[in-house]
């Protein structure tokens, strides 16, 4: 077995591997223990003692040679056929399915809410959660030592001179009529705070959708208009609505807003309290003092305001009882809308 025949052997046998199982039987024939390289350092002793070092540095070569070359080849084919192992990779198998989320819906229903309303021109407007006690009381005519203020009471922040959480979305109107000239038409959703004990119908926080328009000569006639075009909207066109006297430091006058039971048109039943009628918000003609309080000329500008509670609005429109599950995260409940 000479040297030069191994040589050209080794380049004809790789070209023809085609298999992994291929490949093994090449290493054997060659690495192995009876293999050729095994023969040729075994022929060694045979051969004249001045001939031995640089024939034996020769199969030493070969053999190096011959490991890196079975070694590229076996990267070469082994990366594609363990990918294409059926038991590894199943072309066939279903994927894993992402789930798609979906809007909360307190927020759906303040999207669908201020939709009906921009459809008749207001402005969508967003306003802080910490305020200034000025735009959530005096601003709004709730003097300091009024008893009104009872009613809105809400969190203070100890560390920071008269900041609170907002207990309703009336200091909207504030922010909003000092910085802009009427005419002026808005609605301004969000979060707002009460230091209420927790019940079926009182979160400690909740949300509440503001309106209000302002320009010269708006009537109280204009308040209803859009209002029950609302109704309607959200309800359904069979919708009846009731407006009722009430006090409303902001307003005057001032009214509650009741629709006809949606669950017995107006029969009575146990939602409605066998009244027949549902309060769903207050409303009135913006006070006189609110517009001074932001430099409008009360005897040039008119205007009214309303404000609703949305978690209302949601269990009257969807038949939910109980407040605390828009916020307890169950998706069993989420889920359905
Ligand atoms: N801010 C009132 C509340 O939280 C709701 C309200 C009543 C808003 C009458 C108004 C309004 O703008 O005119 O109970």
């Amino acid at each position: 077995m000479d040297l030069k025949t191994v040589q050209a052997q080794v380049d004809s046998d790789l070209a023809r591997i085609v298999s992994q199982q291929d490949l093994e039987d090449l290493r054997v024939k060659y690495l192995g223990r009876k293999g050729l390289i095994a023969q040729l350092t075994g022929s060694i002793p045979g051969l004249p003692v001045e001939q031995r070092g640089s024939f034996g540095k020769e199969v030493n070569a070969l053999k190096n040679k011959l490991l890196g070359l079975l070694a590229e080849k076996e990267k070469s084919f082994s990366l594609p056929q363990e990918d294409l192992n059926p038991g590894r990779f199943d072309m066939g198998m279903p994927g894993i399915a992402q789930e798609l989320g979906h809007r909360h819906p307190i927020t759906q229903i303040i999207d669908e809410i201020c939709r009906i309303f921009t459809r008749m021109g207001f402005a969508v407007v967003s306003g802080p959660e910490v305020e200034t006690e000025h735009n959530n009381f005096t601003g709004l005519n709730i003097p300091l030592e009024h008893p009104s203020r009872d009613a809105f009471d809400t969190f203070y922040l100890k560390d920071y001179n008269k900041l609170l959480l907002r207990s309703h979305t009336s200091p909207a109107q504030v922010r909003v009529m000092q910085t802009q000239k009427p005419p002026l038409a808005v609605v301004v959703p969000g979060r707002v705070y009460r230091p209420d004990a927790v019940d079926a119908s009182h979160l400690f926080m909740f949300h509440q959708i503001e309106g209000f328009l302002v320009d010269e000569h708006i009537r109280f006639c204009d308040l209803k208009g859009v209002l029950e075009l609302f109704a309607r909207s959200i309800f359904g066109p069979e919708i009846k609505m009731r407006f009722r006297p009430h006090f409303f430091p902001f307003t005057e006058p001032s009214v509650e807003v009741d629709i006809s039971c949606i669950m017995c048109r107006g029969k009575g039943c146990s939602v409605c309290g066998r009244k027949g009628w549902l309060e769903i918000l207050g409303a009135g003609m913006i006070h006189p003092n609110v517009f001074i309080q932001v430099g409008y000329d009360p005897k040039i500008y008119t205007g009214f305001a309303f404000g609703m509670g949305v978690e209302r609005i949601a269990m009257l429109k969807y038949g939910i009882n109980d407040i605390r599950l828009f916020f307890e995260n169950d998706l069993r409940f989420l889920k359905q809308f």
